[in-house]
C-alpha cells in the first residue's frame, strides 16, 4: 500500500436540495456567468428553475451556452472574456462534464488573463481560478468532484488535461432527476467512463494493495454493471440513477485510488481518439479496455484480471488464473457490447488507420505510458490496432 494524502473539498448536495443554491453562490458576489451546452437543460425544464432563482434572488447573470461535448479551447476563452467584461464573481456550471471541464478553463483563463491553451501546455497546476459550483446532469465524468478538465484543441487535435485545487468545483448539487432525461447512449457511455476511472486505480499487478479500497472498487463497479442497464430501460428510476449518479462522483474524487498505483493508460489512450475523431470519451474507452487487458495479460497480471471478473461479473471460480482472464474479459466485452448496446470497434465509428501512429505517439507525450505495464508508442499503436 502506498502513502497517501486525502484531501476533497468539494461540498455535495445529493438529492432534491437546489434551494441551497443561491446562499452557496452569494458568498462569492452577485455576478455569476451560467454556463451549458447544447441545449439539454432547457429541454429538461432545469434552465427555467436555475434563471428564475437566480433572478428572484437579485443575481446579475451572464452566459455562456453551447459548450461542446469535447468541449473546445476557444470557448474557454469565449467565457474568460465574458468573465472579465463582466466582472463575474462565480460560475455556474449547469451540466455534464463537458460543461464543467469548459467551467474551469474559463475559471482559470479568467483569473489568469492568458489564452488557455497557453496555461494548458505551460502544465503548472491551477492555483488561482474564479469559483465554480456545478449541477450535474450526467453521471460520468467526475468532473464534480475533482480537480481535472480536459480541454480539445481541434486545430491541432490535441486534447489535453488542466489540474489544479484552483478549479476543484466549491460545490456540487447532484439530484439523480437531472438525469433522467439522458439519452440510453449517453448513459451507456457515462457508465462505462466511471467504470474505467475505477480500474485506472484498480490493483493489476504488484504487491501494493490496499484490500478495503480494492472491495469498495469492486462494489463501485458492481454499482455500474447492476444500474446501467435499469436506468437505460427505466430512464425515470430514481435508485439507478442514484447510485450511478454517486458512483461517477466516487470514482475520481481520490477516495479509489487512495494507496494503490494510477495506471490511466485507457485514457491516455482514448483522449487521442476524441481528439482526432471526436467521439464520445466513454464509448472509446469501451473499444479500448478490454484490448488494453488483453495486451498487458500475461502471469502478472492474470490473477488480478480474473479476481476482477470474479467479483464484479460472477465468472466462475477455480480456473487456472490465466483462464480466468480470459473468461473476465470476455464477460467485460460482453457487458460494454451488449449489456451496455456499443458498438465495439474503432472501424465501426468511422475511425481509420490513416492517424494511428501519430495517435500513438501523442498519447505517449514524447516517451512512455507508465504505469502497471509501460507502454512504448509502439505497443499502443498495436491496441489501436486491436480495436480496429
Ligand atoms: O450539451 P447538452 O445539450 O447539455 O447535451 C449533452 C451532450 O450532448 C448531453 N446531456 C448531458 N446531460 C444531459 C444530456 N442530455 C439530456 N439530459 C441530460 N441530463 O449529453 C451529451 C454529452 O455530454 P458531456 O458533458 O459531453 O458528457 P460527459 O459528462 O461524458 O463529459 C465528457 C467530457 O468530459 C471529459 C471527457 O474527455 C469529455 O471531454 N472528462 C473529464 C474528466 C474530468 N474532468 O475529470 C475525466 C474524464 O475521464 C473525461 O476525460
Ligand atoms: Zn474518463
Amino acid at each position: 500500500m502506498n502513502d497517501f494524502i486525502f484531501h476533497n473539498p468539494t461540498k455535495v448536495y445529493f438529492g432534491d436540495q437546489l434551494g441551497a443554491l443561491t446562499s452557496e453562490l452569494e458568498q462569492y458576489g452577485k455576478n455569476v456567468l451560467l454556463v451549458y451546452g447544447g441545449g439539454s437543460i432547457k429541454k429538461s425544464g432545469l434552465y427555467d428553475t436555475v434563471t428564475g432563482m437566480l433572478s428572484e434572488s437579485g443575481f446579475k447573470t451572464s452566459e455562456l451556452s453551447g459548450v461542446e461535448p469535447n468541449p473546445r479551447h476557444t470557448t474557454c476563452n469565449k467565457g474568460a472574456e465574458i468573465c472579465r467584461n463582466e466582472k463575474i464573481d462565480v460560475i455556474l456550471a449547469v451540466g455534464g462534464g463537458s460543461t464543467i471541464d469548459c467551467s474551469k478553463g474559463v475559471a482559470a483563463a479568467a483569473a489568469d488573463g492568458r489564452d488557455i491553451w497557453e496555461i494548458i501546455k505551460e502544465g503548472k497546476t491551477v492555483e488561482k481560478a474564479l469559483p465554480i459550483v456545478v449541477i450535474l446532469t450526467n453521471a460520468a465524468t467526475g468532473s464534480e468532484m475533482d480537480m481535472w478538465a480536459v480541454i480539445s484543441n481541434i486545430e491541432t487535435n490535441e486534447k489535453e488535461s488542466l489540474g489544479g485545487m484552483g478549479i476543484q468545483p466549491r460545490a456540487a448539487f447532484e439530484n439523480p432527476v437531472y438525469t433522467y432525461s439522458l439519452p440510453e447512449y449517453q448513459t451507456a457511455c457515462g457508465a462505462f467512463d466511471i467504470f474505467n476511472h475505477v480500474i485506472d486505480n484498480y490493483y493489476l499487478a504488484g504487491d501494493a494493495t490496499f484490500d478495503m479500497i480494492l472491495n469498495f472498487q469492486e462494489n463501485v463497479m458492481k454499482t455500474v454493471v447492476k444500474f446501467t442497464p435499469v436506468a437505460m430501460k427505466e430512464p425515470e428510476n430514481y435508485e439507478a440513477r442514484a447510485n450511478l449518479m454517486w458512483a461517477s462522483s466516487m470514482a475520481l474524487n481520490t477516495v479509489l485510488d487512495a494507496g494503490m498505483v494510477h495506471d490511466p493508460a485507457c485514457h491516455m489512450m482514448e483522449h487521442e481518439v476524441s481528439a482526432y475523431y471526436d467521439i464520445t470519451h466513454g464509448h472509446g474507452l469501451a473499444i479500448i479496455t478490454p484490448r488494453w487487458l488483453t495486451y498487458i495479460l500475461d502471469e502478472s497480471t492474470a490473477p488480478a484480471i480474473y479476481r476482477l471478473g470474479q467479483k464484479v461479473f460472477d465468472v466462475q471460480d477455480g480456473m487456472s488464473a490465466m483462464d480466468g482472464a480470459r473468461k473476465s474479459i470476455d464477460a467485460l466485452s460482453q457487458f460494454c457490447f451488449e449489456t451496455l448496446g456499443l458498438k465495439s470497434t474503432f472501424t465501426e465509428l468511422g475511425i481509420g488507420r490513416e492517424h494511428l501512429e501519430d495517435m500513438a505517439k501523442h498519447s505517449c507525450h514524447g516517451g512512455v505510458l507508465r504505469g502497471i505495464k509501460t507502454l512504448t508508442p509502439d505497443d499502443v499503436q498495436k491496441i489501436y490496432e486491436m480495436c480496429m
